[in-house]
């Protein structure tokens, strides 16, 4: 079912604890962490921006006053490189407030992504909006948000990003079960599993931190009991979209929530996970080679360092 409502908002839910990342995160919010000279969370508003959502709405909560900092104006800081005709570093400086509109509500307490995605519903109303997690982004060049908002216009309903991944990662994220559609990166989603059990997943696509959501959700959401890690799952409020929508098709007389089912579009790019320590690192690493300012004097350095460390025997 086409739908013509545009998506024009973003939902960030930053309201994490951040415990993988201890005790930086005791007083710096995870989101600020940078790839080497620009916090996480300003790649992922730039990639909603990119795609034309430039209402960002942050989820936030205590302690997260950095974030807010950030994307505010910092006129002592701008008079100061502008003193100093420093062009480049106020364009850098400014880039973040001018990059969307930024709105923020509070989660007061930790209940789980689904009840994050609710406290947005009074801000987006009754439109589809976007949802992106900060714990990963993807690259620039693979522009999946554009791909996900063509296929909500074509078909309705909420939409999902799926990777394939190794079956021994799946219990780390949402999962699904895929039928396929006549376009060979989109499948309907008939079913999805928040951290299935090792052996338990209905296949090795996972959801990645980016979402359309029908309006509808908030409904659901809102009678959504705590599941996985007794918090309120995004994930199984979609499962109720995307059941509900096979019940109907199915003519069996369950009737659910008029929100059009759930599509997948297989992602098959680019991907730069932050979440964790090593996906991290990695995450650094490949930037900074990728970047001409850094690449010329670092790769050279870490071709050296990493020779340096194989054993005495291997070094030839
Ligand atoms: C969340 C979602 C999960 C999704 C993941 C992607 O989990 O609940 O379905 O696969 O993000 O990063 P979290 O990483 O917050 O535990």
């Amino acid at each position: 079912m086409a739908d013509s409502r545009a998506v024009t908002k973003a939902v960030v839910p930053v309201a994490g604890l951040g415990t993988r990342f201890l005790p930086i995160t005791k007083a710096v919010p995870k989101e600020m962490l940078p790839v080497i000279d620009t916090p996480t969370i300003q790649l992922v508003v730039e990639e909603a921006a990119m795609a034309g959502l430039r209402d960002v709405l942050m989820v936030t909560t205590r302690r997260k006053n950095a974030i807010e900092e950030y994307f505010d104006r910092n006129e002592e800081l701008e008079d100061a490189l502008a003193a100093k005709g420093d062009e480049a570093g106020l364009d850098e400086v400014r880039a973040p407030a001018g990059l969307a509109q930024i709105h923020y509500v509070r989660q007061g307490s930790p209940l789980g992504l689904g009840h994050a995605v609710l406290c947005a519903a009074a801000h987006v109303g009754n439109e589809p909006f976007a949802v992106l997690l900060g714990d990963d982004f993807i690259d620039k060049r693979d522009p999946l948000l554009d791909r996900m908002l063509q296929v909500r216009q074509q078909r309705g309903g909420s939409v999902v990003a799926l990777m394939e991944v190794e079956p021994d990662q799946v219990s780390a994220y949402g999962c699904v079960a895929i039928k396929p559609t006549d376009e060979d990166d989109v499948v309907t989603v008939t079913d999805l599993v928040e951290k299935p059990e090792p052996g338990q997943a209905p296949s090795n696509w996972i959801i990645i931190g980016r979402y359309i959501c029908d309006p509808s959700i908030f409904s659901v959401l809102a009678h959504t009991p705590p599941g996985r890690g007794g918090e309120i799952q995004l994930t199984d409020a979609l499962r109720t979209l995307a059941i509900s929508d096979r019940a109907d098709a199915s003519g069996d007389g369950v009737v659910g929530p008029d929100g059009g089912g759930v599509h997948g579009v297989l992602f098959r790019g680019r991907r730069y996970d932050t979440g964790n320590k090593i996906d991290y690192l990695r995450t650094l690493i490949q930037f900074a080679c990728d970047r001409p300012d850094i690449a010329p004097e670092f790769v050279p350095w870490l071709r050296e360092y990493l020779d340096s460390m194989l054993p005495a025997s291997s070094a030839s």
